[in-house]
């Protein structure tokens, strides 16, 4: 099994990941925060884009499940000699490896690198396409916040459109180079939340009409009905400058302050994906803030990470208890 989209998870694969991360998250609290699962495999990372935190905690992840990892780096590999990438998805392939974390600046590339190889694949993000385990940290995140206690005693697997159910959850920025945005619009709406997207009109994609969203173009008009503000990086490396008028009319208008956190509420939180631009999509008092959760939702990357590659193990019948 490859996961390429959050389209590849049933709500039972949710319900899975979210009890074995919650194990993970145990496991990370222990003296010596290691596991055996995937003991004897190996995992490589393959990046054809810069990362930090994808790459680190897919990286301890597979350390703290006793797995071997290996890290290419398109920069300072044989690409530079006029390799392909199949050649060097075969060269992988030939060196032995059970897991290909692959990302790429072009949409559908880890989809093409499935086709290729006997290893499972996973999307770290492709292009404009999907950034489908970072849409699992960020539900595990909103799940751990704000799920309903009462869902325990339920029958789960039905009730998985319940866990956010009533949230609401504004994704606000640059949607229209946004993977994660895809991804996560996608998962949350899965889980009951109610999403709207907010942004400039040139940000926001020509067919949304047919996404299970809501759209306004105006931050201040929706902010104080909000229970999430989940702010989008500028991909200033996905397009020209023309898109907005500037990044100081971008973060007077779009960005947050602690004068619109103030019209948040308390009880509001504020998610980033990372990496942030203090000063752009939210000033560094609101990064700061008790109210933003971007460093839970980097703390969460391990175990989450470590979830999902326990359970794909055991889908393709390789993990140890
Ligand atoms: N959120 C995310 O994918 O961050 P990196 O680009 O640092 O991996």
């Amino acid at each position: 099994m490859n996961l390429i989209s959050v389209d590849d998870l049933t709500n039972e694969m949710y319900l899975e990941l979210f009890g074995l991360t919650e194990m993970f998250i145990e496991v990370s609290t222990r003296p010596i925060p290691k596991v055996p699962t995937l003991r004897g495999k190996t995992l490589a990372t393959v990046f054809f884009e810069n990362s930090t935190r994808t790459r680190l905690s897919f990286e301890t992840a597979a350390k703290r499940l006793s797995a071997d990892s290996l890290s290419f780096s398109a920069s300072t590999s044989s690409l530079s000699k006029g390799e392909s990438l199949f050649d060097t998805i075969n060269t992988l392939d030939a060196i032995g490896v059970d897991f290909l974390v692959v990302r790429h600046s072009r949409a559908g590339t880890a989809s093409m690198v499935a086709n290729w190889t006997q290893a499972a694949v996973i999307n770290a993000g492709d292009g404009c396409g999907e950034h489908p385990t970072q849409s699992l940290i960020d539900c595990a995140t909103l799940v751990r916040r704000f799920a309903k206690p009462d869902l325990e005693s339920l029958d789960r697997s039905k009730t998985i459109n319940k866990y956010l159910s009533g949230l609401k959850i504004a994704i606000v920025g640059d949607v229209l180079h946004s993977r994660v945005a895809r991804s996560n619009i996608k998962a949350f709406t899965n889980l009951g939340a109610k999403v709207t997207l907010v942004g400039p009109p040139t940000l926001i994609p020509d067919n949304i009409e047919s996404w299970p969203v809501d759209v306004c173009y105006d931050l201040d008009q929706v902010i104080s009905e909000m229970d999430v503000i989940y702010l989008l990086r500028m991909q200033n490396e996905r397009f020209d400058e023309s898109m907005v008028p500037s990044t100081l009319e971008y973060s007077k208008n779009w960005g947050l302050d602690m004068a619109r956190l103030k019209r948040l509420g308390p009880d509001g939180v504020i998610m980033h994906p990372g990496p942030i631009n203090r000063g752009v999509e939210l000033t560094s008092e609101v990064a700061d803030s008790t109210q933003s959760l971007i460093l839970d939702q980097v703390r969460h990357s391990v175990p989450v990470r470590m979830a999902i590659l326990a359970m794909l193990a055991n889908l393709i019948g390789g993990g140890h208890e």
